[in-house]
């Protein structure tokens, strides 16, 4: 799936809302930072971590933000203007123009997933890795991301169209073993899943239901379909049987 145009903008909204919130806390938590730091965030979207790091690491630190989409990168340099440590830079994991062991920390946000060739671009990521860094990485467990309330069959033909989305569904439980491979140690992972009932501006439910409905769209499902998909959503949150799940995973490692 590309983030560009309204995609972009739907993604940076659900980056606003309590989705994008809980998940950077979580991943600042983990990332530990230290004044002086050299940090990239891979698919920095619209800039949120990014400004975060350049803020926790200082003016002698950097903060490097890189994503292959314009809008994305567009929004992300609007956010940070006022920072002289940030870089950002319009390119993919899988070759990244920074020198050999450069950064102190490596994170990224439900973004390895979209990557067909993980390999390469996990090779690349421990390229520019110093020596006892820390990767740390937000992945969803898609086979666990649902929408409830919606009759069974017809919420099964919309989530059906949506794996096509991304190319890795269960990422973090592949991760594990793909980062042992390339020398990593210490790897753990933590459960940051959710539950949400409502459908207001800050929730993440009402943007997936956009996303979502435009995504099955895109994969030929007529638009009679989508809507009554979206109608019955609507109507379970006003009779209180709506619900929203989803199971992002945090994966931490140390590269020896
Ligand atoms: C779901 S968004 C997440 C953005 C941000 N990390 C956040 O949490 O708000 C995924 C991002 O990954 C970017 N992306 C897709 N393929 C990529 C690749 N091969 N290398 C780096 N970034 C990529 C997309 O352009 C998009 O901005």
């Amino acid at each position: 799936m590309k983030f560009d145009n309204e995609l972009s903008i739907i993604q940076q909204k659900i980056a606003n809302g309590y989705a994008g919130v809980s998940r950077r806390l979580a991943v600042m938590n983990s990332l530990d930072l230290e004044i002086g730091q050299n940090v990239i965030d891979i698919g920095c979207g619209g800039g949120h971590l990014v400004q975060e790091i350049a803020l926790g690491v200082g003016v002698n630190g950097k903060s490097i933000g890189i994503d292959p989409s314009k809008d994305q990168l567009e929004a992300a340099n609007n956010r940070c203007k006022n920072l002289n440590n940030v870089e950002l830079i319009c390119c993919t994991a899988d070759k990244i123009n920074i020198e050999n062991s450069f950064c102190d920390r490596i994170t990224s946000t439900q973004t390895l997933e979209y990557i067909e060739d993980i390999d390469l671009s996990l090779n690349e990521l421990r390229r520019i890795s110093k020596k006892k860094s820390k990767f740390v990485n937000v992945s969803i467990l898609w086979d666990y991301f649902r929408f409830y309330g919606p009759e069974k069959k017809l919420n099964d033909i919309i989530h059906e169209a949506f794996r096509a989305h991304c190319f890795h569904q269960m990422l973090p439980l592949d991760l594990v073993g793909k980062l042992t491979n390339l020398g990593y140690q210490n790897i753990q992972s933590e459960n940051l899943s959710y539950l949400i009932t409502n459908r207001d501006e800050n929730s993440p439910a009402i943007f997936y239901e956009k996303m979502l409905a435009k995504f099955a769209a895109s994969m030929g499902i007529k638009e009679d379909k989508i809507k009554d998909w979206q109608a019955q959503i609507s109507k379970a949150e006003k009779t209180k049987k709506f619900g929203f799940t989803s199971f992002p995973v945090l994966t931490t490692a140390y590269l020896i």
